[in-house]
């Protein structure tokens, strides 16, 4: 079976690393100089490197084909060979993770001290160590606090705050940094060369958006990538990644722009049924609409777009939004954002939030009550087409049992919190006895702060 990329891939010496130079710069010069300290200290988000340091720091101490420690550890020693295979009887790997017992770090305090077998130092690698318990942490303090002086240890963690400050502040500690887009991107690049996979550079530049500065999780996206036939574009990367896709969101904003209420609803149905979750909807759009706006306001300023809409796209959106609207839409997304928060069903949620970004459906300002759609001659808000969407932004906000009932009813007037519904003559009762709720719901799809009255009118109900 062939290695996974992130395994083929993993640096070999540290001149191999890349992103860290403050790592890089300061454990060579430690070999260098035969400056070893008793203990360091990695930490950094996943994926930075932290392990792959640990083991060729160990290789570099212990590699026997030079006299003392080498910045280029030969990868074939014995010694060498037996750190990669992690059986190495001088460098113990422990993933505190699953090892977490003060039975361990005893056991480890009594093993390092017997003198290395085959290198010149015991080398102990203490993986994820904030998971050790307090007390085998304690244990372990001793041992670190005066060490034999042929050992070494190494402590890893994403959680640096879960370490004991004790064991912390005994450690030469190192910050690996999340790496940087272009870092990213040019290293998949190379590897991607290497292993011929077809893929653009927008493409290696979404996964490296996606990856936020971890580079396993960027070469197992890349890996899943490599299996896609053709180039390999962006918005294949993000649909394998579970976002929002160019497409998506260009079905959106046409929706929008168009005033197209059933569009805007079932793009939405459809994204939601694909398994994206409502704040991940938001927040690519909301990423779009910054974009457009940037795009408005510093055309050249191409490094600064985040979006998955690629820029002749972005460009053309840009032409036919206003800066007013996209302000608008922007503020309401990000409120909109927080809301979903503390909302039970985001579904609906996210429906409401994207009915309202119809252009000229955003709240006025602040305390007005929102006139439902105001363009041109449909003054009085009382179109038939404004009166169904205003009665379906009732319906996706009702639960699915009062849904089914208001689906049957046609709201036929709305004046000055005046409302007119056309019912079934034997639904009437049904809807009276609710007409506290539905004047709610009603009032929330006009995000007015007034109450409604609703007279229910029965009728033949003709659709
Ligand atoms: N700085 C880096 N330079 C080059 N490749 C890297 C770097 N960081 C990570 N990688 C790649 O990602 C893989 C995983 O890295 P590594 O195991 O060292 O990360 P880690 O920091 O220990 O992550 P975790 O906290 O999840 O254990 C490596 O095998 C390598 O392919
Ligand atoms: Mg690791
Ligand atoms: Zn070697």
């Amino acid at each position: 079976m062939t290695q996974p990329l992130h395994l083929a891939y993993r640096p070999q010496t540290l001149a191999a690393l890349v992103g860290q130079p403050y790592v890089q710069t300061a454990l060579t010069n430690a070999i260098a100089y035969q400056q070893i300290a008793p203990a360091y200290l990695f930490n950094g988000s996943r994926g930075t490197g932290k392990t792959s340091t640990a083991r060729i720091f160990a290789k570099s101490l212990n590699c026997l084909s030079d006299e003392a420690p080498t910045v280029t550890p030969c990868g074939t020693c014995q010694s060498c060979r037996s750190i990669e295979w992690s059986n190495s009887l001088d460098v113990t790997e422990i993933d505190a993770a699953s090892h977490n017992g003060v039975d361990e770090a005893r056991e480890l305090t009594h093993m390092v001290n017997l003198a290395p077998v085959l290198g010149r130092y015991r080398i102990v690698i203490l993986d994820e160590c904030h998971q050790l318990t307090t007390q085998s942490q304690n244990a372990l303090l001793k041992c670190i606090e005066e060490p034999p002086s042929h050992v070494v240890f190494i402590l890893c963690t994403t959680e640096l705050h879960k370490v004991l400050p004790t064991i912390a502040s005994r450690c030469q500690r190192f910050e690996f940094r999340a790496l940087a887009t272009q870092v990213i991107t040019s290293q998949l690049r190379q590897i991607a060369d290497a292993e011929g996979i077809a893929i653009a550079d927008v493409a290696l530049k979404a996964i490296a958006r996606l990856c936020e500065g971890g580079m396993r999780d960027a070469l197992q996206l890349l890996a899943q990538a490599s299996l896609l036939s053709g180039e390999v574009t962006a918005s294949q990367i993000i649909e394998l990644a579970g976002g929002v896709s160019e497409s998506d969101l260009l079905n959106l904003f046409d929706a929008l722009a168009n005033h197209n209420t059933f569009k805007l609803l079932q793009a939405s149905r459809s994204l939601l049924d694909a398994g994206k979750a409502p704040r991940l909807i938001l927040s690519t759009l909301l990423q779009s609409y910054r974009d457009l706006l940037i795009l408005k306001a510093a055309p050249s300023e191409a490094d600064l777009l985040t979006s998955p809409i690629n820029r002749g796209n972005l460009r053309s959106l840009a032409d036919q939004w206003s800066d007013e609207t996209l302000q608008a839409g922007l503020t309401h997304l990000q409120t909109a954002e927080n809301q979903l928060r503390y909302t039970a069903n985001a579904h609906v949620w996210l429906e409401v939030c994207l009915l309202n970004l119809m252009p000229q459906r955003m709240p006025l300002s602040k305390g007005t009550s929102q006139v439902v759609p105001s363009h041109g001659k449909q003054t009085h808000g009382n179109s038939t087409s404004n009166l169904k969407e205003v009665w379906e932004r009732v319906l996706v906000t009702a639960q699915p049992n009062a849904r089914r009932l208001l689906e049957k009813a046609t709201l036929v007037t709305l004046k000055e919190n005046q409302a007119v519904v056309r019912v079934s003559p034997t639904d009437v009762s049904k809807f009276e006895a609710h007409a506290d709720k539905i004047s709610k719901l009603l009032q929330k799809a006009m995000q007015s702060n007034q109450p409604i009255t609703i007279a229910f009118k029965a009728m033949t109900v003709v659709r």
